[in-house]
């Protein structure tokens, strides 16, 4: 339907996600392709505003409204960013996107997934990311990493959460992966360059198939 590739970077908090994303849209740049770098949630102005009240709340949002925000962040993103890039025929590549609502809320919170999934169609217009590269990482070791690099903020946030909403959300996202052709699993643990290596391979063979 649209000329662009949407591709979506997923996993849990210290998977790894921004490293890859920078290194893919860098060397997809430099092969000339069009790319948009974008982000759930605060990809787009408003989505900047709900980001604020998800994340930087002293109190916690209850699981449906923190779900809803999520969802208007998405709607809001599609609108204005991900559906006009598309058409223009860019490379879209989304730190995050549906499945972190299907990992986090529903196996997270307990929200029903088949809700989120409803939902999630509704605020993309029906459309579904090409390609998601799923950074997979167990719990414990994305603590470690935290603790590793001192980030006292990411850290303190795992720990808040509680290590059974990392186990339930990790295990949604194998779920996802299990169930998903689209959804290409990688070992976040190896180095930041064979992750990027197996990312890239994954990227454009699908760029290669499409133009086929
Ligand atoms: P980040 O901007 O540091 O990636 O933080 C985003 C957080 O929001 C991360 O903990 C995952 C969470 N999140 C959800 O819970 N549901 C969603 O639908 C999305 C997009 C993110």
């Amino acid at each position: 339907m649209f000329k662009g590739t949407l591709i979506t970077i997923e996993g849990i908090d210290g998977a790894g996600k921004s490293v890859l994303l920078n290194a893919l849209a860098k060397a997809l740049i430099k092969e000339h392709h069009p790319v948009l770098v974008t982000k759930e949630p605060g990809g787009t102005h408003l989505g900047k505003m709900l980001k604020k009240v998800l994340l930087e709340e002293e109190q916690a949002c209850d699981p449906r409204v923190e779900y809803l925000l999520f969802a208007a962040d998405r709607a809001e993103h599609f609108q204005k960013l991900v559906i006009p890039a598309l058409m223009r025929g860019d490379i879209v590549i989304s730190d995050r996107m549906a499945d972190s609502a299907v990992a986090y809320q529903g196996y997270g919170q307990g929200i029903d997934p088949h809700l989120i999934q409803t939902v999630n169609h509704f605020a993309m217009h029906g459309i579904k990311p090409d390609i998601t590269l799923y950074l997979r990482i167990s719990p414990h070791e994305a603590r470690m990493r935290f603790m590793k690099r001192q980030e006292a903020q990411d850290h303190s946030t795992m720990e808040r959460k509680g290590e059974e909403f990392w186990e339930r959300v990790a295990h949604g996202y194998e779920q996802l992966s299990i169930n998903s052709n689209r959804i290409h699993a990688i070992n976040a643990t190896a180095s930041p360059e064979a992750v990027f290596a197996a990312a890239y391979t994954i990227v454009t063979t699908f760029l290669r198939t499409k133009r086929l």
